[in-house]
């Protein structure tokens, strides 16, 4: 049975903050039921060790002059082997697993996630007290980079693919924490970690891996290119050949409106009427008037400029004037929560907005909402449009990234053929997002043809199947 070694910093539902989340505990639960022996190794964060049945203790030993333990637990809903990394560095550490209760990153991630990095390529090419060695080493985003160039410190060393789910983020340190880290000097070069006099740890994947994945096809292409590739499209470029994207899929157990435990009232494509039960409770239990005259229109997720909020928030009056009524979920930048806050306080029967992380509420919006509102700027796959298609909840996003390869949009035509699941419009304007919700809404009001849609849209597959098999590849093509 092959061996996979899957890093991440994250993983549902031990510990998420976003969509790596979800992807790190989904995939390689549906790579071990498609035949792989899988190991899922995470930080063991104060949160995780306080949240799982006492774990069971894997192997001790000393790396890079410091002590580390790993044990294992199964990731709660699967059979998916889980290592924990045990390290003062994560486990007595509370919050959040990258900042502190301001939003500061903590001062030492560097040191912790090239930690991580050393125990998973450790682990990869067997210097460690292990009977277990993997066949594959795949790693995720930033915090996981630096593995990927270690393994070429040894002679031989496993197939290794790195996946991007976001170039924002490139873990950017200073030459003097570069030098506390302890990799190899060499590693200061443009043709390795080294970025604009800076330490890039998201290159160690990009340099390294034998192949580069990126969450969607569009986003592989877009980050070849400036401005998506943010400075890296020209090393992007060179590995062209060995850079996929493959779409991310959703888990469809915890995305389920007919059987999801959060929803008032559960429904299926077949009893869409249920669904306006679900919108009913939301509005009573966020103080929204009980209008069933407008769409509500619903927005989860982390309040960044990347997510559009440059967009929204200059016509918020326009939007409500539509007319419609607004739910927000998220965290994020100060100002953006300030702004949300005050608009909603002024106008307390349209607008609701929960500036918190919550997992229920997410899932309630998904079902209460008409319409989905996530017009990115820019967006590698994007999880939140999947989970509205899934619910009926007709996404409005921007042609960008995974958006513009999963939605397709109301267009006369579309509409015809029935291929229409959306709305997509295509410039960063505030006044093209106005016009796709004033076409959003005008369906709306015409709910046979709305309902239409909503059927196309609940009928897309977008479970992991599919994307398990290409990655399946991945890891056994020839070098
Ligand atoms: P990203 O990873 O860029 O934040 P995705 O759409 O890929 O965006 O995934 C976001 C995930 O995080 C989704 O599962 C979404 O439901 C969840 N999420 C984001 N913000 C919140 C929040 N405030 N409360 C609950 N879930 C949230
Ligand atoms: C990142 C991206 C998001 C993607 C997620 C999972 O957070 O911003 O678009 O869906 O990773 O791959």
């Amino acid at each position: 049975m092959p061996r996979l070694l899957f890093v991440a910093s994250e993983a549902y539902p031990l510990i998420k903050t976003g969509g790596l989340a979800d992807v790190a505990g989904s995939l390689p639960e549906v790579l071990r039921q498609q035949g792989m022996d899988v190991r899922l190794l995470l930080p063991a964060y104060q949160h995780v060790l306080e949240t799982i049945t006492p774990p069971t203790p894997v192997a001790e030993f000393d790396l890079a002059g410091t002590r580390v333990r790993i044990v294992a637990t199964r990731l709660p809903g699967t059979g998916l082997e889980t290592w924990l990394l045990e390290h003062p560095v994560f486990s007595q550490r509370p919050g959040n697993p990258y900042h502190d209760a301001h939003g500061n990153p903590w001062p030492d991630n560097a040191d912790r996630f090239a930690l991580l990095s050393k125990v998973a390529a450790a682990i990869a090419t067997g210097q460690v007290p292990l009977q277990w060695r993997p066949d594959v080493l795949h790693c995720n985003d930033w915090h996981t980079g630096p593995a990927i160039a270690l393994t070429h410190l040894q002679e031989s060393r496993p197939r290794t693919v790195f996946t991007v789910h976001s170039l924002a983020h490139m873990g950017l340190f200073d030459r003097p924490t570069f030098e506390r880290l302890g990799l190899p000097p060499h590693f200061w070069q443009d043709s390795s970690l080294e970025f604009y006099n800076q330490c890039s740890f998201i290159k160690g994947g990009l340099v390294y891996a034998d192949y580069i994945t990126t969450v969607s096809p569009t986003y592989a292409s877009e980050i070849c290119e400036s401005p998506g590739g943010m400075g890296l499209e020209g090393l992007l470029r060179q590995r062209r050949e060995r850079l996929v994207g493959i779409l991310n899929g959703i888990d469809n157990g915890v995305w389920n409106p007919a059987a999801d435990p959060y929803l008032e009232q559960g429904y299926t494509a077949e009893t869409l009427s249920d669904k306006t039960r679900n919108k009913s409770a939301l509005q009573a239990s966020l103080g929204l008037a009980p209008d069933s005259d407008r769409p509500l229109v619903g927005l989860v997720g982390r309040l960044v400029e990347q997510k559009g909020l440059e967009l929204i928030l200059p016509v918020l009056g326009e939007i409500l004037a539509s007319p419609v009524q607004l739910v927000v979920l998220g965290t994020g930048e100060r100002r953006y929560e300030q702004q949300l806050r005050a608009t909603a306080a002024a106008n307390p029967r349209a607008m609701a907005v929960v500036l918190a992380y919550d997992e229920s509420l997410a899932h309630r919006i998904e079902a209460a909402a008409d319409i989905f509102l996530m017009p990115s700027l820019f967006e590698p796959c994007g999880l939140n449009q999947l989970y509205s298609l899934r619910y009926g909840t007709l996404p409005l996003v921007r042609e960008v990234g995974g958006l513009a390869d999963t939605v397709v949009d109301s267009s006369p035509e579309n509409l015809a053929s029935g291929s229409a699941t959306g709305f997509v419009f295509q410039r960063p304007d505030a006044a093209d997002l106005l016009a796709a919700l004033r076409r959003a809404t005008a369906l709306w009001h015409d709910q046979a043809s709305w309902q239409q849609v909503q059927r196309v849209a609940m009928s897309q597959d977008f479970s992991w199947q599919r994307s398990a098999k290409r990655y399946l590849e991945l890891y056994n093509s020839p070098d």
